[in-house]
């Protein structure tokens, strides 16, 4: 999955990931982030999970490689970002949300400053192995020890569906992240739009990790 993979998607509108309401595994554990946290969501897209977060006290910086769904984002809200430039990456704000338009492996702590939470749903499992690996190492050097982070995944017979979504499976979440605490918190029946149009049956499993 390379940059232009991603641009054909969001220029074609194939946004199946998209869910137009804040994720129900969020709704449901939000809490264990604690409160007034910055939190760092990693491949962030137009997700409504941006504006839930700061719905709800918190404040976001997202990074997403195409800029076009960060400027969606806020068109959508109703929302007139100020826009500037950090080092490499183009960045969108209005109030408490900050957007980078830019590639993940591109962010230093530097560009993370103050973040003390993570919250990833459809990033971890939107990336091929290989690239899992680098992306949860990259993350390791990011956020600050002792930080929390929100994790939602997908689990589904792999062999029955080409990624992305991809399946990781709590044993590959622990590989990825070992050393650190990793919690299952709760798991659901997956249903989206790839799911029902495939017809494999799957679950969304969210973690709690602490860093
Ligand atoms: C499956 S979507 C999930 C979006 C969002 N997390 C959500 O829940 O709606 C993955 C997003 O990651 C973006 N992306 C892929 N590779 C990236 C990278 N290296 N750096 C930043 N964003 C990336 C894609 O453009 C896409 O919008």
């Amino acid at each position: 999955m390379d940059a232009s993979f991603w641009q054909g998607r969001w220029k074609e509108g194939r946004l199946g990931w998209h869910e137009g309401r804040p994720n129900s595994l969020l709704e449901a554990h939000l809490g264990q982030l604690g409160k007034e946290k910055r939190v760092f969501v990693p491949l962030c897209g137009k997700s409504e999970d941006l504006a839930f977060l700061a719905e709800r006290g918190h404040s976001v910086v997202g990074v997403e490689l195409v800029p076009e769904g960060l400027r969606a984002f806020f068109a959508e809200h109703r929302m007139e970002p100020r826009v500037s430039r950090q080092g490499r990456f183009e960045k969108l704000e209005a109030g408490p949300i900050t957007l980078l338009a830019g590639d993940v492996f591109d962010l230093t702590p530097h560009d993370l400053a103050g973040c003390d939470a993570l919250y990833d749903r459809a990033a971890v499992i939107a990336l091929p192995q290989a690239t899992r690996v680098r992306y949860a190492a990259h993350l390791r050097t990011l956020m600050p020890k002792g930080s929390r982070g929100l994790v939602v995944t997908l689990e589904y017979p792999q062999d029955k569906m080409e990624g992305p979504p991809f399946s990781v499976s709590e044993a590959e979440l622990r590989q990825l992240y070992r050393g650190l605490e990793v919690t299952p918190l709760e798991e659901r029946p997956w249903e989206s739009p790839k799911q029902r149009e495939v017809g494999v049956a799957g679950l969304e499993r969210c973690y709690l990790i602490r860093f």
